[in-house]
């Protein structure tokens, strides 16, 4: 039967569940160009409105793992692993994470991705480091990994090809948020790379794509159930999202402080979001009895050092200059205009901050300018008085006034005191 994308279009607005045959079609005809970008554009915005069955999202997700091709390693091989967030505001974990992993006999070929709406890249992240390169070749993945145990990297263009389409087209689409099209883009990378475990980060709170527990628990959901159903040691940890994680955020600013936490002058919650994945992940690989003694482990090679020298050396792998001083523009201060308790942050908002820096894209194909950032200083619970510094904003001179007034209008206040939100809500095995 000749198969038609309008009609596949039509079919998921109308609310109907599309048929294997339809998904290969699309995914197919996408990846070889013979859809346009208007019409994959059209078909995730029915996908996000009318959501899919999860017999659909499984099948997405295996058609887009089907457009590349697998990793595949030595049967002697370390485990493999990896960790990935489902986007969050200063969410630096991945760039901690790896190098710490593969201190404790695990290997981590992690492909990563861009800015995602307001959230983050860890590749964009990465690239404030000069000479950074996060589009290697499969050969070139295969052989950090084996020398170095971790290697931080974009999809190519033969692993994942369809994800790496639609993922910048989803971006600047609105239609990011969809636990079908999240599932099989995160999925159809983690996959691809040929991994024993997984442990997901389902970000939940105001700088997430989930604003609620509910809607967390349904990706986590989706999402491990899919790691199951393909033979993957899959689980969740939902963590709060309701503020930026760790103090800063932006590109260059987020990877000094990642290079901080790995010589153990890491915020708290940062570390303790960081340790909870690595020991659930160890868990998971069989190489901890329990996350408990996953965590000591890792905490060790933070102490050590060691987690510290395997980033430089990766990044160094990777074409990257682990002593470049990383260029961050002009710091001055937002201050409080009147005395409270910090009841609420709108993460996402801030997230917006960073996009009209150009630190985030508003197009595909933007260029960022990935000194700009702003580094938080008081959190959810916190007691201001008027004029006490909010935030350390590193913006050039002509944007203070515009971003300032963005990020005033992010921070909520209260007459009484609030508790500090919990940062991890749950886990999903
Ligand atoms: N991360 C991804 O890789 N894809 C998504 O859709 C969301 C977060």
């Amino acid at each position: 039967m000749r198969m038609n994308i309008s009609e596949i279009i039509s079919k998921k607005r109308d609310g109907n569940s599309l048929s294997p045959d339809e998904i290969s079609f699309a995914v197919r005809e996408f990846t070889a160009e013979r859809i346009s970008d208007a019409q994959m554009a059209a078909l995730a915005m029915a996908i996000c409105i009318k959501d899919m069955n999860p017999e659909e999202t499984a099948c997405l997700t295996f058609e887009m793992l089907s457009s590349g091709e697998t990793m595949h390693w030595p049967a002697d091989s370390r485990p493999m692993v990896d960790k990935h967030s489902t986007g969050g505001i200063g969410d630096k974990v991945s760039l901690i994470l790896a190098p710490l992993l593969a201190c404790c006999g695990l290997s981590v070929p992690m492909i990563s991705g861009r800015g995602l709406g307001p959230t983050g890249g860890t590749l964009d992240k990465l690239e404030s480091i000069p000479g950074f390169n996060a589009e290697l070749p499969l050969d070139e993945i295969r052989s950090i990994v084996e020398d170095f145990g971790c290697v931080i990297t974009a999809a190519s263009k033969t692993l994942a090809p369809a994800d790496r389409k639609l993922y910048r087209l989803r971006d600047i689409t609105g239609t990011v948020k969809s636990v079908p099209l999240i599932t099989s883009s995160i999925m159809s990378k983690k996959l691809a790379e040929g991994l024993n475990a997984l442990v997901l980060d389902v970000k939940c709170g105001t700088g997430a794509f989930m604003k609620s527990p509910e809607e967390a628990t349904a990706l986590a959901q989706s999402l491990v159930g899919t790691g199951k159903s393909m033979n993957v040691k899959t689980s969740a940890l939902i963590t709060d999202m309701n503020q930026p994680l760790g103090r800063m955020v932006g590109n260059a600013v987020e990877v000094n402080e990642s290079m901080a936490a790995l010589r153990g002058e890491g915020p708290k919650d940062l570390m303790e979001v960081t340790l909870a994945l690595g020991g659930e992940l160890m868990r998971l690989a069989g190489v901890a009895e329990d996350s408990n003694a996953g965590i000591a482990t890792l905490a060790v090679k933070v102490s050590s050092g060691a987690g510290y020298e395997k980033f430089r050396h990766m990044i160094a792998a990777q074409g990257g200059d682990p002593d470049a001083k990383l260029a961050v523009a002009d710091a001055s201060e937002v201050l409080a205009e009147q005395a409270g308790f910090v009841s609420g942050i709108d993460a996402e908002q801030l997230g917006m901050a960073i996009i009209e820096m150009k630190g985030g894209r508003k197009q595909q194909g933007d260029k960022l300018d990935h000194s700009v950032g702003l580094e938080m200083l008081v959190r959810i619970g916190d007691k201001v008085e008027p004029s006490q510094p909010l935030v350390n904003l590193f913006a050039p001179d002509a944007m203070r006034k515009k971003i300032g007034e963005m990020i005033q209008s992010a921070i909520e206040f209260s007459d009484s005191p609030v508790a500090e939100p919990k940062l991890i809500i749950d886990k999903v095995t």
